[in-house]
């Protein structure tokens, strides 16, 4: 079975997002790896930059997204069917990418994730329905060398569902000092739920994104940061390790990330410069770690 990746940080705006597409289209793309992209924020924002909106409007109201799945739990209803909800061949390089699927999230789930409590909780469920995508996805997960998993900034149960069937976990981060602030408290909160759950994620390492060279700040954090990776696991300022691989913040061609701007080639959507190369590197480095 392949490798689950989620990414989550509770900070918003951290370049979660973009960074888990890039990594799923490079993945797929560059390496030829089956990868299957789990958009599990209903902000949607993964949807929209890989799939055609209308087409994604469509399977929405014909209950093909997550949100269909959750709404079965709290209505004891049984439409979800994970074969048609999956999209196959998405991203606008190229017309879609032949080993890039997506599983589609909905703005609907918006509505709903206050309910989802009430769901009651599984037969090896202490405290709250965290099983509910693994019964919903374990039929197809053979098919994939890398399943991606794109977090909302909170964990949440939908975060809780993706979290519970992850080997690892990824965690941008801008290297200031109010968004690594909160990086020992995911660590806990994460760990906490490993053991409660008996289930097996491990943090993969932090990757510095939206880094401004130009900061003195930025440059004075990123060897603080490699410094408390370097310390036992046991010290309260331990982090996990530090990607070598730093993802900038660019004024890039952010038209080329719109589903609706076709591109051909990675390098198109990425730019022939430094960002392409960055992701580029990103996944080779992902892909010793894994
Ligand atoms: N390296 C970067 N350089 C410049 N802009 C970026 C970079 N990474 C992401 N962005 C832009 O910053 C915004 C936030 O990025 P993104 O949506 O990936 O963050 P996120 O952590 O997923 O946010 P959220 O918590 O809301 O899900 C987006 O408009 C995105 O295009
Ligand atoms: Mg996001």
């Amino acid at each position: 079975m392949g490798k689950i990746i989620s990414t989550i940080n509770l900070k918003g705006g951290v370049g979660k997002t973009q960074m888990t597409v890039a990594l799923a289209e490079f993945l797929a793309m560059q390496h030829r790896q089956k990868v299957l992209l789990i958009d599990l924020d209903p902000q949607t924002n993964a949807t929209v930059s890989l799939m055609d909106e209308k087409a994604w409007f469509k399977k929405d109201q014909k209950g093909e997204t997550l949100l269909q799945l959750f709404k079965d739990k709290l209505e004891k209803t049984s439409v979800f069917d994970i074969n048609k909800a999956i999209v196959k061949r998405v991203s606008n390089v190229g017309g879609g990418i032949t080993n890039l699927d997506l599983l589609p999230s909905s703005l609907g789930l918006i509505d709903i994730q206050d309910s989802l409590p009430l769901i009651p909780a599984g037969r090896f469920y202490v405290t709250s329905p965290v099983t509910i995508l693994k019964e919903a996805i374990s039929s197809v997960l053979d098919h994939y060398a890398f399943v991606l998993i794109d977090c909302p900034p909170n964990l949440g149960i939908i975060t809780l569902n993706g979290i519970y069937i992850s080997d690892y976990y990824l965690i941008p981060c801008i290297p200031d000092i109010l968004s690594t602030y909160g990086i020992p408290q995911i660590l806990g909160r994460i760990d906490n739920f490993k053991k409660e759950t008996k289930s097996s994620i491990e943090p993969m390492g932090i990757v510095i994104s939206m880094f401004r060279a130009q900061s003195r700040l930025h440059k004075s954090m990123v060897p603080e940061l490699k410094n408390r990776a370097s310390l036992p696991e046991s010290d309260k300022k331990w982090v996990p390790r530090i990607f070598d691989t730093i993802i900038p913040l660019t004024v890039r061609t952010a038209d080329a990330a719109e589903f609706s701007a076709g591109v051909n080639t990675l390098k198109q959507k990425y730019g022939y410069g430094t960002v392409f190369n960055d992701y580029e590197n990103l996944t080779n480095e992902l892909l010793r770690y894994v």
